[in-house]
């Protein structure tokens, strides 16, 4: 008989722990958060727990995020927990891999071993790992399991627009055009990019014709928006009919999406691993799957 497992999540996040729980036969359970007046939190575990436990945060907006985990966590294994999974479908702070300048905090490092402390396991979707080779490096937890997302978002793309043409907006997505074109045998290409700041970036087009081409736009984040915007005013100006847009994480800070639409992109998709109206691809399915292969602790 399997063992008994608990997914527990936020108010915020029922819709998609009620999907996982669907899909993996888990039971659910909310976890109560008060704010006090001053801003700390007060969180309310049901006070009996089994000996595995999942907790599904995804961690967009993660600074408050990461002080739940700990409560959580800690709070937990005094009820019972022996086996604590973290579901984070978006895990944040992996882009800050390296000390850019003299002083900075690795936050990847920090962030990773914080993780890896609390949990046994930890499950994302599409991390961003340039300079790191595995998730492993990153978050130094017993197990670790980095899904992607891509192929399904493929599949997406391809019922949309059977005649799309895949581009990366930079170096760092050629792992996620590639994985998305395959199934299908879609056609891709990857543009290179300059970062000059939070908001100035410079892309530059492939070699690849994109004269009336139907283009989608491929990455696994969208944050400020300016990565996709730039990418869709570039292949616009060389003639691309259409340019739509597909990610995995829909941070849409601020003003992104507006200024993704006012570079002349048409749709944006991404998947539900950041609640967002662009929502149109499930990823229940792939994390319940995931699950099934969380090894005992
Ligand atoms: C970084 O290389 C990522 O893959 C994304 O391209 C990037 O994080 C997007 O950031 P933004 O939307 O702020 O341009």
């Amino acid at each position: 008989m399997p063992t008994p497992t608990l997914l527990l999540c936020f108010a915020d996040e029922l819709p998609l722990a009620r999907r996982i729980a669907a899909a993996s036969g888990m039971a659910l359970a909310e976890i109560e958060r008060h704010v006090f007046p001053d801003g700390e939190l007060r969180l309310r575990l049901p006070p009996q727990l089994p000996q595995r436990v999942v907790l599904l945060r995804s961690l967009h907006g993660p600074n408050v995020k990461l002080l739940e985990l700990l409560l959580t966590a800690r709070t937990a294994r005094t009820l019972g927990a022996r086996q604590l999974t973290l579901v984070a479908p978006y895990l944040a702070y992996m882009r800050q891999d390296i000390a850019f300048h003299p002083g900075e905090a690795i936050s990847q490092t920090i962030v990773g071993e914080h993780l890896a402390q609390l949990f046994d396991a930890v499950l994302t979707i599409d991390p961003h790992l340039h300079r790191v080779a595995t998730l492993a490096q990153a978050v130094p937890a017993r197990q670790t399991l980095a899904l992607t997302a891509a192929p399904l978002l493929g599949d997406w793309v391809f019922r949309q627009c059977p005649d799309a043409l895949l581009v990366g907006p930079d170096e760092e997505s050629a792992q996620w055009i590639q994985a998305a074109a395959r199934a299908h045998g879609l056609e891709h290409a990857v543009c290179s990019k300059n970062r000059h700041g939070d908001r100035e970036v410079e892309v530059v087009l492939p070699q690849v014709d994109v004269k009336d081409r139907a283009v989608v736009l491929l990455d696994d984040i969208a944050s400020s928006g300016r990565t996709l915007a730039q990418a869709a005013r570039a292949l616009l100006a060389a003639g691309a009919r259409s340019v739509d847009v597909a990610v995995t994480h829909a941070l849409f800070a601020g003003d992104a999406l507006q200024v993704i639409r006012s570079a002349g992109v048409g749709r944006v998709w991404s998947t539900d691993s950041v609640p967002h109206a662009s929502n149109s691809v499930g990823i229940a399915g792939l994390l319940a799957d995931a699950l099934d292969s969380v090894a005992p602790a």
